[in-house]
């Protein structure tokens, strides 16, 4: 079961390569740099949506669930990408975006096209407005992105009709899964990449398909935004299970392990848990890690409720520090030299712990968060339904340097859709490679060791006695992990004397001492050091 332990990296692909010019990343990019990753080391990789899509949120809005998006290039290009990746021993997940369609999907043209009350508009979630003309929202929920969660159409006959709901953008209005066309179109769509060879499936805000049918309003006991509570009539709703348990049926019919992920923004981990029932999905991101701030107590508590909620239902935890949705955690631990510092350490915690991880492009390089574009640059959606008032999601996702010089870096030949700050230069995959103390390479000893190592990946891990800033602990008794998140260095801890340094986030002082925010991995019964740092 290779997804107990996968380290997978998420391509979003329209900042990850682009092989035609048009500064966008495409799925040639992808597929002609798929030996960069096989050499950094990753099990998998995961795409974000490729499919045809107006681009109002990134492709996060579907119109076509069975193709490719011309922007990004054609079926046989994915295809191409499958075969290739299998070849190199790398998986393939793609993402499904299953909670709402693109306004330009098929679907919902006919719904908009056709009266209340029809089959067409049954498919979404069509209802009245409030209020004497009907000219108020039907109730108070808001979109994600900012605004309220619903939009008035006009109907055929030019007046103002009923209302839509949309958790995210006016261009993504959710589907109703109470409805058997719905149901019964996305396994299909599951089956038609299933045919294709993908390994799986990250599902696109899991937890959000079951709504509430009273559409109660959310009042003061719900605040948009955040992870979500329990009891909220639109999110983790006890009816989403059965969808998961339809899919896993359909997953389960093919040969060769295809496994779930689920996007799953909830507040108690428990809930979590639910989805990953041995009849449901695989895996869930754990957005309690990534959410923890840098300090010991908080990732070691955020570690153990992961750990324990998963365990009672059989699932492996996985790790996430950053995604395309979130502030780069370079930044998100302080910035400049301090945050690249932590993020280190934190990568060599993440990867030693039990379970799979996710990276996300370019944090192997080190990148932070782009906090400067110009405005009239800004793509999320977030940004202009709030005024500006939240600046969104675009500085995570500007195109990664592969080269310190050339019209964007590497990334392709004309002008990237996000314009890169300058001194990524220095932060490009060619330097790095060249540099036996950057962040790719330590990513990349970092993903080598656990490969060979029996220790890391699936399994156990306890905990060893420290002082509050320091984390300690062991995955068998050969391999241990120490993480110092405090400001001052601290000694080798007793219980490792003797054991050999494999790996380290910084180098370690002259008395051997692990300074200020410094992972170290060891080994026991080793005799040579590998640290990278030594040479
Ligand atoms: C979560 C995705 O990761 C995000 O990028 C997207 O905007 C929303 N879901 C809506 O699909």
């Amino acid at each position: 079961m290779w997804w107990r332990e996968a380290v997978i990296y998420q391509v979003y692909v329209r900042s990850f390569a682009d092989a035609d010019g048009d500064g966008m990343g495409d799925l040639p990019g992808v597929r002609s740099r798929l030996p960069y990753l096989r050499r950094l080391g990753v099990d998998a990789v995961w795409l974000t949506p490729f499919y045809p899509s107006p681009q109002v949120d990134g492709g996060y809005d579907v119109a076509d669930y069975r193709g490719v998006e011309p922007l990004f290039g054609s079926l046989a290009d994915l295809e191409g990408i499958v075969h290739d990746a299998h070849e190199l021993g790398l998986r393939v997940i793609v993402d499904i975006v299953p909670n709402h369609t693109s306004s330009a999907h098929d679907w919902f043209q006919a719904a908009l096209a056709a009266p209340a009350g029809s089959k067409d508009r049954a498919r979404y979630l069509f209802r009245k407005g409030a209020g004497p003309d009907g000219a108020v929202p039907p109730n108070d929920w808001q979109s994600n992105f900012g605004g309220p969660a619903w939009t008035r159409v006009i109907e055929a006959d030019g007046e103002a009709g009923e209302w839509y709901l949309h958790l995210f953008d006016a261009a993504q209005p959710d589907l109703d899964w109470t409805n058997t066309d719905v149901v019964e179109e996305f396994q299909d769509v599951l089956r038609f990449w299933l045919d294709r060879g993908v390994d799986g499936f990250r599902i696109d805000v899991a937890h959000g398909l079951a709504k509430d049918q009273e559409m109660p309003d959310l009042g003061e006991q719900f605040v948009a935004g955040g992870p979500a509570p329990f009891g909220h009539p639109h999110w983790d709703r006890d009816a989403v299970h059965d969808v998961y348990r339809g899919w896993r049926s359909v997953a389960d019919e093919y040969e060769g392990d295809r496994a779930f992920v689920g996007e799953i923004w909830l507040d108690e981990v428990d809930r979590v848990a639910q989805y990953l029932r041995p009849d449901e999905l695989h895996t869930a991101f754990n957005f309690h890690f990534l959410l923890a701030p840098w300090e010991a107590g908080a990732l070691r508590e955020a570690i153990d409720v992961s750990i324990g909620a998963l365990r009672d239902v059989g699932a492996p935890a996985t790790w996430v520090l950053s995604n395309h949705d979130v502030i780069r955690h370079v930044t998100r631990y302080g910035g400049g030299e301090l945050g690249t510092r932590r993020a280190r350490a934190a990568a060599l915690l993440m990867l030693a712990l039990p379970g799979g991880a996710y990276i996300y492009q370019g944090e192997e390089l080190g990148l932070p968060e782009v906090g400067d574009l110009p405005d009239e640059l800004r793509q999320d959606p977030t940004y202009r339904r709030t005024g500006g008032e939240r600046l969104g999601r675009d500085g995570c996702r500007v195109p990664i340097p592969w080269t310190p010089d050339g019209p964007s870096l590497g990334f392709g030949d004309g002008a990237p859709w996000l314009p890169q700050p300058p001194e990524w230069a220095g932060l490009s995959v060619a330097t790095e490679e060249d540099d036996r103390g950057s962040t790719l390479r330590l990513y990349r000893d970092a993903l080598a060791i656990r490969r060979r190592h029996d220790a890391l990946g699936d399994g156990e891990m306890s905990w060893l006695d420290s002082d509050g800033d320091v984390l300690v602990f062991r995955r068998d008794r050969r391999f241990g992990c120490v993480v110092n998140a405090g400001a001052a260095a601290v000694p080798m801890p007793d219980a490792l004397k003797g054991a050999a340094v494999l790996l380290a986030s910084a180098p370690l002082d002259d008395d051997g001492s692990i300074p200020s925010d410094t992972t170290v991995w060891f080994e026991s019964g080793a005799s040579a050091s590998a640290n990278p740092h030594d040479s």
